[in-house]
């Protein structure tokens, strides 16, 4: 393990959100056996991960590789204390998530109109409308609802995001009512002083840091100096992927998200508490490569 030196500027713990299962396990040419998904679940939260997302309520012929959402969350404890999120587009998702039981969803909108398109099949302004209900009618069943933002810092067609266009699109998510915004560096080409600029942006606008969550992908290697640039901002809850696998099959050139073991040993470094057995969760990456 890294020797621990403390930097004050920085939080004291963090909020380690699991997107290996779906955003690392939607982008693998394999399909996973259903019982090796729901091992790999229950090892990341014996891991001590707090959180893990778990799979996604999308159209199936769009994800094939999380087709069998259903059966998946069946053999899940979803009355643990470990919450296991599943992402939800439509009414039609939130319908399946309901009737399979979840307590936590997001839903997921894009900062840029040629994304919501491609992930979508909706215009920018369409995919609010198409959440409206979404997170109206979950609130009222008392789920958590999370909103994600992709494309804030780039788009493989429509180049630079302009931050302004970012926080709109955030904002929105956040009115709609979603608890937490998840900023996401979907093609990860955003750099360490853009992180921070993006968040200012964001507190300019009346969002603080502990509405925010940051989504790093690294395509470029720039996802752990993200991270700490996010930090130093007061940001204290990160997406991150076991094994470092992952990215949007809807997104040119979208590879690996954040590594969780990456992060963990960073955060352990600058002894920030984060809750997770470093040990357990490389055993569980490796075991997951073998299966892949
Ligand atoms: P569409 O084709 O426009 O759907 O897709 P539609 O509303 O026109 O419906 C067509 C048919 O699909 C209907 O069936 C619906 O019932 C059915 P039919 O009447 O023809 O028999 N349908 C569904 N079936 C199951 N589950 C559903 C569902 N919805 C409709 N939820 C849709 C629109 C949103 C469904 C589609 O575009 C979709 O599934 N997209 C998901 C794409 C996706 O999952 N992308 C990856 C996740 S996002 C990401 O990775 C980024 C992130 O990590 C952050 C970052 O890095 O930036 C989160
Ligand atoms: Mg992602």
């Amino acid at each position: 393990m890294p020797m621990v030196v403390r930097d004050p500027a920085l939080p004291e713990r963090v909020t380690i959100y699991e997107v290996g299962p779906r955003d690392g396990l939607q982008n693998e040419s394999a399909i996973v056996p259903l019982a090796a998904k729901a091992e790999f679940i229950a090892r990341l939260v014996a891991a001590g991960l707090p959180i893990v997302e778990a799979t996604s309520f999308v159209h199936p012929r769009w994800v094939p590789q999380l087709a069998a959402a259903a059966e998946l969350v069946a053999q899940l404890p979803l009355d643990g204390p470990t919450p296991l999120p599943v992402l939800v587009p439509n009414e039609r998702g939130l319908d399946r998530a309901l009737e399979a039981g979840c307590t936590h969803i997001a839903i997921f909108g894009s900062a840029t109109e040629t994304f919501a398109q491609k992930n979508l099949n909706s215009t920018l302004d369409g995919q609010f409308a198409m959440f409206e209900p979404v997170v109206a009618r979950a609130r009222e069943a008392g789920l958590d609802v999370r909103a994600y933002v992709s494309m804030c810092f780039g788009d493989p067609w429509e180049g630079a995001v302009p931050i302004e266009q970012v926080v709109a699109a955030g904002s929105r998510l956040l009115d709609l009512g979603a608890s937490q915004l998840s900023l996401g560096d979907t093609i990860g080409v955003g750099t360490a002083a853009h992180v921070g600029a993006l968040i200012d942006g964001f507190g300019a606008a009346g969002v603080g840091v502990e509405r925010l969550a940051m989504h790093f992908h690294d395509t470029y290697g720039q996802a752990l100096a993200n991270a700490h640039a996010a930090l130093r901002h007061g940001i204290t809850t990160f997406d991150a992927s076991a094994g470092g696998l992952g990215g949007c099959p809807y997104a040119e050139s979208a590879t690996g998200n954040l590594a969780t073991e990456d992060l963990v040993w960073m955060l352990t470094g600058l002894g920030i508490y984060h809750g997770v057995d470093l040990a357990a969760l490389v055993e569980t990456s490796v075991w997951m490569a073998g299966v892949l």
